[in-house]
Parts: C-alpha cells; sequence; structure tokens
C-alpha cells in the first residue's frame, strides 16, 4: 500500500531566538510539516514550548502542524492546540486511556488524529484502534530530548505496525521519531515509515536544502521491504 512520504523537521532543534526565520527556512527546503514538540516536565524530564509559540508559528507558515503532545491529561489539551492552528496532534497511548474518543474528539475538532507509543509500548496499544486514526507515532528514542541515537528495536516496531495495517487494508501514515538522520533514513523507509521526523539530522547542518533533499532523494529510491 503506496503512503505518501513526508519529511517533518523538528523545531525542537531550531534556534528559538529565531524561530520564524528557521521555520520559513526549512519551508523554503521543501519540507512537508512541521513536528511541533510540546513538552510538560511530567510526561517527559523536559519543558519546551506550547499554544502561545504554536499560534504563532501559524501567522508565518502554510505547512501543516504536527503538535506531538508529550503530555500528561492530553485530554484538557487538545482543544487549544487544534485552535491555535495544528493540523495534527498526537496523543501518547500510554496517557489515553479511551484511543477511540480521543480521535474522535480531534476529528470532530477539525484534526488529523494520531496516537503515539514511547520505546517500551508495545504495538498492541495502539494497533486494535487503528481504524479510528490518520496517524501512528513511534519513538525511535525516549521522548524529552532532541539530539538522540535511534533506538534500533524500533525498526522491528515499524515493520510490525506497516504488515498490519497493509494486512487490514488501513492508509494510515506511520510516523517515525528521534534519531532519524541521513544515515538511517533509507532504513526506516525500508521498515514501513513515511512520516520522517527529523531534528537534529536537519537542523544541526547550516544547508537545510541540501539536507531535506538528500533526505527525499533516499526515501524516494527505497521501497518498502518485508
Ligand atoms: C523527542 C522529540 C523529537 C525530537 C527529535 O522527544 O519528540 O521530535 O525533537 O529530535 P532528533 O531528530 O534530534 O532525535
Ligand atoms: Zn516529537
Amino acid at each position: 500500500m503506496n503512503r505518501q512520504d513526508k519529511i517533518a523537521p523538528s523545531i525542537l532543534s531550531a534556534d528559538f531566538a529565531r524561530l520564524g526565520d528557521e521555520v520559513a527556512r526549512v519551508e523554503r527546503a521543501g519540507a512537508d510539516m512541521i513536528h511541533f514538540d510540546v513538552m510538560d516536565g511530567h510526561f517527559v524530564p523536559n519543558i519546551s514550548i506550547g499554544v502561545p509559540v504554536l499560534e504563532s508559528l501559524r501567522k508565518v507558515t502554510k505547512l501543516p502542524l504536527d503538535a506531538h503532545l508529550m503530555i500528561e491529561n492530553p485530554e484538557r489539551y487538545v482543544e487549544v492546540f487544534v485552535k491555535a492552528g495544528a493540523n495534527s496532534v498526537s496523543v501518547h497511548a500510554e496517557v489515553c486511556n479511551d484511543i477511540p474518543a480521543m480521535a474522535k474528539r480531534l476529528h470532530d475538532l477539525g484534526a488529523r488524529a494520531s496516537i503515539g507509543i514511547n520505546p517500551e509500548t508495545d504495538v498492541q496499544r495502539v494497533l486494535p484502534f487503528a481504524e479510528h486514526l490518520d496517524m501512528i507515532l513511534i519513538m525511535s528514542v525516549h521522548p524529552g530530548f532532541g539530539g538522540q541515537e535511534f533506538i534500533p528495536e524500533a525498526f522491528e516496531k515499524l515493520r510490525a505496525v506497516r504488515r498490519e495495517l497493509d494486512r487490514r487494508g488501513l492508509k494510515v501514515d506511520i510516523e517515525i521519531d528521534g534519531g532519524v538522520k541521513l544515515a538511517n533514513i533509507a532504513d526506516v523507509k525500508a521498515a514501513g515509515a513515511n512520516v520522517f521526523v527529523s531534528g537534529s539530522g536537519i537542523f544541526g547542518y547550516p544547508d537545510y536544502t541540501k539536507i531535506v533533499d538528500e533526505m527525499r532523494e533516499l526515501i524516494a529510491h527505497t521501497p518498502v521491504r518485508d
């Protein structure tokens, strides 16, 4: 089943003092969406950015904003993020006890619904609800910080999710997040991901256009493999 490949720079690794400019630069570089990491200091041991920043970015980019909520009690906050301009919202399975209800809530608000799973969370926590979702987010690092190493066990998870979605004929996007860079993006594509989040793998280099072009080239020439 063909899913559209999308490159999603994670602005967690951008220069926050020049955030609008950084977003404009990755937009010009050909990024498909902007990955926006929200951390609350409870679900993860770090605090990042929230609603006012997303609202400001909404005014300066046409790209879809992909809000990744690494927060407890996500049901309290999804509405404000969508109203601020998030096009897709990922809520973590570890803090969501009614995934179909959360998906419906997001759809009613007009956003795409996604559920994320941490490295230690089994894919079975989300797969039974796949028909309610637009995207499944697989964490390939322990969430909380940019610039970590890709955890190789994520490859098997990607394959398991992709096989099961294909078996059921579901065109749900498969997003991979954490440690994705030029050196491994082809392997990540081969395993089944089609939405590629990359923070330090893009913002850590001076020429964003060159990196995004090279990533796209690698993705385009790599088939999904069993
Ligand atoms: C990690 C965040 C990621 C992170 C990715 O908690 O969810 O989106 O910014 O950054 P890199 O690509 O540097 O691992
Ligand atoms: Zn993220």
